[in-house]
């Protein structure tokens, strides 16, 4: 069930905002008309730009950006556009804050282990490796002691070559399993951490290609000895190196679920050990981001724990997202701005979004259904803009999809009026869907 929520989420999450590619600033950090998928809202983009930078530059380590205006006025676009604009190299998670609250652990358990995955670690390690073109294998097939009908490789010998040499070797089950699970074949260049076994595919060689073209990722056979040491590069997040410690230190994990509470010594301890590393040239912190949206679901408990732990030197960069004014801060009866606690509010950076105008609305229609790869007809649009403008844009686009179908099923491939009337009598939004509701709440009560 948890893992079906998981994922209903984070679908409704990326394809809301799947046009979306970046900010669509030039090289002046000023907002396009039209860019990165985004239309007008150009204060805020041009700030999430230098937003950008700042982090870039590791200027805003443990502190906090508050992405504030009405439902629907792109909030959370321009903060998975932001999370583009970082690339894949700067860790970036984002959650709602609703997901803190679940019946596996402490809703600040929740919180500290979502903060801990926004950090990564770059390490940077010399191994012992054998690295080289597969130029020989074969398997030394068994039945599989628990399902006879199966069979596995009990081991394997394998010959790597480089420019240089040719090695053989034979290798257990564990590791021709691997290689079994990876498709390793001849003409594959491939690594094999000698201590751990670990195989890594780095290509076809170029000496074994066959085609010009389709023949994916060629790399060069090797130069040197097939044994050697080799530097490697990774990121890991300090909360995979929480799990990998709590995993080795309990003999329960092994039967535990993925997702339980982590001890904080252990976080203490892996904090201690990436210090180290850092003081040796082995490793490099990098302060991710961590975006949570809905804001206003977060208490009084969650801010304050979130307070402390920014002040942190293992914090990540903190996004929040809020569509309230004046409200009550949850779990309390104070009301502040946002919702949020004055002492937190006083970190943040506030960027605000504006209202669109009925221009950018069509525009963003447009943008939208282009993506989608949908054709629509300018009354059908007219429509759409209209029921973005007087209900809401998310509403509006949520319509898109529909009204699609309801064309197809009429044999158009355009979108008409018709469609877009159609869908919109069939699907409520929200506030016609609670406005019904109530209606219906009070008729039983009377
Ligand atoms: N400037 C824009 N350009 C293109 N698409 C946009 C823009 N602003 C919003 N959108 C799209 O409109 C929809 C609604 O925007 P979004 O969900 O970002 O609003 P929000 O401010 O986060 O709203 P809420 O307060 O309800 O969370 C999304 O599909 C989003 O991708
Ligand atoms: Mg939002």
């Amino acid at each position: 069930m948890e893992e079906i929520r998981e994922i209903a989420q984070k679908f409704e999450r990326y394809s809301a905002h799947s046009h979306i590619t970046g900010l669509g600033l030039d090289e002046n950090l000023r907002a396009r008309d039209i860019g990165g998928g985004l239309v007008g809202q150009k204060k805020a983009r041009e700030a999430a730009g230098i937003i950008v930078r700042l982090i870039r530059e590791g200027k805003m380590a443990g502190r906090g950006i508050l992405i504030a205006g009405p439902p629907g006025t792109g909030k959370t676009a321009i903060a998975v556009a932001i999370s583009k604009e970082l690339g894949k190299d700067i860790p970036f998670v984002q959650v709602s804050a609703s997901e803190f609250y679940s019946s596996e652990m402490k809703k600040t358990e929740a919180l500290y282990q979502t903060m801990r995955k926004a950090i990564g670690v770059r390490i940077r390690d010399t191994r012992r490796v054998l690295e080289g073109e597969v130029v020989e294998l074969d398997y030394n097939m068994v039945p599989n002691p628990y399902n006879p009908t199966q069979k596995i490789p009990e081991s394997a010998t394998i010959t790597l070559a480089t420019k240089s040499e040719k090695r053989r070797f034979s290798v257990g089950s564990r590791i021709a399993m691997q290689f079994m699970y990876a498709g390793i074949t001849k003409g594959d260049v491939i690594v094999i951490d000698k201590e751990t076994g670990r195989v890594t595919r780095l290509g076809k060689s170029s000496s074994a290609k066959k085609f010009d073209i389709g023949d994916e990722d060629v790399v060069e056979v090797p130069d040197g000895t097939v044994e050697k040491d080799k530097e490697f590069t990774y990121v890991v997040t300090l909360h995979d190196l929480d799990e990998a410690r709590a995993r080795r230190s309990t003999i329960f994990s092994l039967f535990s679920s993925e997702s339980r509470e982590i001890d904080n010594e252990i976080r203490q301890a892996v904090d201690e050990q990436v210090k180290d590393w850092i003081e040796q040239g082995m490793a490099e912190l990098i302060p991710g981001v961590l975006f949570i949206d809905e804001t206003h679901l977060m208490d009084i408990e969650l801010f304050a724990f979130m307070n402390r732990a920014m002040e942190s030197e293992m914090a990540p960069i903190i996004i929040l997202a809020s569509n309230r004014g004046f409200a009550r801060i949850r779990g309390t009866d104070e009301v502040s701005p946002h919702g949020i606690p004055l002492d937190l509010l006083d970190r943040l950076l506030i960027i605000t979004t504006e209202p669109y105008s009925r221009e950018d609305i069509r525009l963003i229609i447009e943008t939208r259904a282009a993506e989608m790869g949908l054709l629509i007809d300018e009354s059908a649009l007219e429509k759409l803009t209209e029921i973005g403008a007087s209900n809401s844009l998310r509403y509006a686009i949520q319509l898109l999809a529909p009204a699609n179908e309801l064309a197809k099923i009429r044999n158009s491939s355009k979108i008409e009026v018709e469609d877009v009337e159609r869908a919109e009598q069939l699907f409520a939004d929200v506030s016609k869907s609670s406005a019904y509701l109530k209606e219906w709440e009070e008729k039983m009560l009377s």
